[in-house]
């Protein structure tokens, strides 16, 4: 796909997760096999908008440069604990699982950050995030900021 040079330059955009059960329902599956798909596309967006980076900037590879571009995940708010237990727990284990697997963050130049109250998740997963955010603190191209435990509310 052609794009303009300045296309991604300050890109930020903010995708809230959101219709996974209605696309899992339309197709008579379970609604975890919609969070699973929802994992894959927040996956495809991700790495999309890196590359828009590298097209525009092929030659600048530097934060000032690209503008700071950033894509926000809205994933799991505070509100969402009411679903039922299996479902938090599978998209928990999602979470984990694209967090492992989900970019090759050691050779792309992304740079992680979370947001939200991550106190009240798994010790396991909280200690992956904080180890995402540290190995990725230098990287200079896109910034995935991803929203679990998140809340509207005081
Ligand atoms: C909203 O769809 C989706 C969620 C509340 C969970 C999204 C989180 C994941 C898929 C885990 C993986 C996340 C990352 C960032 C790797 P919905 O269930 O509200 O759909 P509906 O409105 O159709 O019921």
């Amino acid at each position: 796909m052609e794009h303009p040079k300045d296309f991604a330059k300050g890109l930020s955009i903010g995708i809230i997760m959101d219709g996974n059960g209605r696309w899992a329902k339309s197709r008579g599956l379970p609604r975890t096999a919609g969070h699973k798909k929802g994992a894959q596309v927040f996956q495809d967006i991700a790495n999309y908008c890196d590359e828009l980076g590298k097209i525009a900037y092929l030659t600048k590879a530097n934060r000032t440069e690209q503008g700071n571009r950033s894509v926000y995940f809205y994933a799991f708010s505070t509100e969402n604990w009411k679903r039922p237990a299996e479902e938090v727990g599978a998209i928990m284990r999602l979470f984990g699982e694209y967090l492992i697997k989900g970019f090759d963050y050691k050779n792309r130049n992304i740079r992680i950050c979370f947001m939200g109250d991550r106190t009240a998740l798994d010790p396991k997963l909280q200690k992956l995030m904080n180890e995402l955010e540290t190995d990725s603190a230098s990287k200079t191209g896109l910034t995935v900021n991803i929203a679990v435990n998140y809340g509207g509310r005081p």
